[in-house]
């Protein structure tokens, strides 16, 4: 079917388009295989991939961690090396429970699309979780997925740490895949190039105030919360003395820099105290991007799964 499929876009197409010429076979096979024998969903799959939409949002789904997920456009898709922040998260998490001798609290500080925290309560039943999001949209795809696995989380539509509700204790651990990089270090011509990242919600995929911004904010808004919980961020490709100059200024009084693999660095720290650094430095022009970008909610929910 595939081989019928692709002769009639060439011919549709012709023969030298493009996009045609580039488009991986292992990507066409992936949508073959999905698109269960239906020649004409195949062929819609296949010009949406011509057009650099991510394989996931065309077929509505991805696996993580042996785990299928529910996404679309309103979800950053997760990327597969994140597995390796999942799989220290959930080492820590076990130590951390054995411990305290309780179920530990994690938080998850921009679930996205749920998978990092459902791969993680999967894996370790235990453990508590609480996913935050700014984006709405991505938290209604968060609680399918939540329902989907049977795996029940609290999730919390908020900016930051701004709606943590006042009778939940602090988290023992916060992690999270936070909107990292730029175009000079983000974009991967041969794995995943600039149109990945532009099918992506916009909060999802691009940092606020420089390619560690949200990462700063994140252990700032800690500090100010006195918060003494453990921190494991994703960092992808971000050089190391970028970190550490990054969690320095932050103010973390602990921190490590591990590389789990070549070319993805994790940032593992505490901010011990209440922390003497500026407060929440969302600029005036931060702001107003994000009031471009951001759907504006009118009140803060929460999305039971
Ligand atoms: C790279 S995506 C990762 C999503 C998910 N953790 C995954 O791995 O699939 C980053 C997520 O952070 C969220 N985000 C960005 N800025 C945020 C903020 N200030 N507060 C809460 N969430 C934020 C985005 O909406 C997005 O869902």
């Amino acid at each position: 079917m595939l081989a019928r499929v692709l002769t009639s876009l060439r011919t549709e197409l012709g023969p030298a388009d493009p996009a045609l010429l580039a488009l991986d076979p292992a990507d066409a096979l992936a949508l073959a295989l999905a698109a269960d024998a239906d020649a004409l969903r195949l062929k819609r799959w296949l010009k949406r991939r011509l057009s650099g939409e991510p394989i996931a949002h065309i077929t509505g789904r991805f696996t993580f961690r042996g785990l299928t997920f529910a996404v679309d456009k309103r979800a950053y898709v997760t990327d597969p090396e994140v597995t390796h922040l999942v799989s220290a998260v959930i080492a820590r998490a076990t130590d951390l429970a054995h411990v305290a001798k309780r179920a530990p609290l994690l938080a998850d500080l921009g679930v996205g699309c749920g998978s990092l925290a459902l791969a993680i309560r999967h894996a370790l039943p235990v453990a508590r979780i609480v996913g935050l999001d700014l984006d709405p949209d991505a938290l209604a795809v968060a609680a399918r997925n939540a329902a989907a696995h049977r795996l029940p989380m609290r999730l919390i539509e908020s900016d930051l740490f701004d709606s943590w509700p006042s009778s939940i204790r602090a988290p023992d651990l916060i992690y999270g895949d936070p909107p990292w990089g730029d175009a000079s270090t983000l974009y991967d011509e041969t794995g995943r190039p600039a149109c990945h990242y532009h099918a992506m919600p916009p909060v999802s995929a691009f940092p606020l105030g420089g390619r560690t911004g949200v990462h700063r904010q994140i252990l700032l808004a800690v500090a100010r919360r006195g918060w003494q919980s453990e921190i494991w961020l994703n960092c992808g490709v971000l050089p190391h003395a970028a970190l550490a100059a990054l969690a320095q200024s932050a103010g973390a009084t602990d921190f490590e820099i591990i590389s789990p693999i070549p070319a993805l660095s994790l940032l593992r720290c505490r901010m011990i105290g209440p922390s003497a650094l500026v407060p929440k430095t969302h600029s005036r022009n931060d702001a107003q991007s994000l009031k471009m970008i951001l759907p504006q909610p009118d009140s803060r929910r929460e999305f039971e799964p």
